[in-house]
């Protein structure tokens, strides 16, 4: 029987440094690795160890896919040392997906805070791949200054696209920052949408997913209509161990995406 903790190589294609903390890892895996919007893969420094990361690339690409990563501890600030032509190990997909047929027809609009935009990218260019199966797509992102927004060059190149809206906003601002200033929770008062006809879906710190559920249900969404995708320390990734679980859930399997609707009334979920 294979071993399910059996990584496939995977060569360092590019880095890209997106801020000061969080780096973009481009990887070509020797065997093509499909994953859909919202899964979550373990990604290995040999010798060092594994840590669990939701790819930000197209789901569409299974060749090459992309990681950003926030550098934490052990694992993330050994990947942030690599350079291109590192030989690293890829695990997985694990989890769920985030349930577009669910999606079709509706709006969605997408929050999202700091690194949390990594796998809310991933479910983006999967929405515009399938464009006219919803209705608006609305994203709402903040970082705490205009250095720490990720992805730069291609949110200037989506403010400017046909078919999706943006809104930007830093909690503090820098020299020739132009947009809004403020938590991005307040973008949500510059969109209007009927939220019975809408989705949403929360990515960042735990304090922003913390207020920003709290902000979507006030603008009238309910709770089955505001998916999270949930990060807890992870180790096997597949529902053997253990590690991740949420009160009746685990992560790995049960997650990384849940509606708000199965989450609420178990404790210390932020
Ligand atoms: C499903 C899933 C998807 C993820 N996707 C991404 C991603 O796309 N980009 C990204 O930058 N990070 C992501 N993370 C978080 C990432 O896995 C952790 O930052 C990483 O495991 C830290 O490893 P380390 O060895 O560098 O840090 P460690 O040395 O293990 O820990 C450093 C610090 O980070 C904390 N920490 C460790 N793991 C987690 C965790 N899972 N959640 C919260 N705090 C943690 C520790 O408690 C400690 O305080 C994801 C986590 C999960 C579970
Ligand atoms: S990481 Fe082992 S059960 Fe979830």
């Amino acid at each position: 029987m294979p071993n399910p903790y059996q990584p496939i190589k995977t060569s360092l294609q590019d880095v890209i440094a997106e801020t000061g903390n969080i780096k973009s890892f481009v990887l070509a895996p020797d065997e093509p690795l499909a994953f859909e919007a919202g899964q979550f893969v373990e990604l290995t420094v040999p010798g060092l160890g594994e840590a669990p990361f939701t790819p930000s690339s197209s789901p569409a690409e299974a060749e090459r896919l992309t990681v950003t990563v926030m550098r934490a501890g052990r694992v993330t600030t050994a990947l942030h040392g690599l350079e291109p032509g590192a030989v690293l190990g890829l695990r997985g997909p694990y989890g769920n997906t985030y349930p577009l047929e669910r999606f079709a027809g509706r709006d969605v609009l997408i929050l999202g805070g700091g690194v949390g935009l990594a796998p809310l990218r991933s479910l983006l260019l999967a929405l515009l791949l399938r464009r006219g199966d919803f209705g608006r797509i609305i994203l709402c992102y903040g970082a705490r200054t205009p250095t720490d927004l990720v992805y730069r060059g291609q949110l200037t190149e989506w403010a400017s696209m046909e078919g999706l809206e943006l809104h930007l906003t830093v909690d503090k601002s820098e020299d020739g920052w132009a947009g809004k200033v403020g938590v991005v929770t307040e973008t949500l008062d510059d969109v209007e949408l009927d939220p019975a006809g809408a989705v949403s879906v929360v990515c960042g710190p735990p304090i922003m997913m913390k207020f920003g559920v709290a902000a979507l249900l006030k603008v009238g969404f309910g709770s089955e209509a505001v998916y999270l995708s949930m990060e807890r320390n992870m180790s096997c990734g597949f529902g053997k161990c253990g590690h991740c679980r949420v009160g009746p859930y685990y992560v790995c399997r049960d997650g990384p995406v849940f509606t708000f609707e199965q989450l609420r009334g178990i404790s210390g979920i932020w």
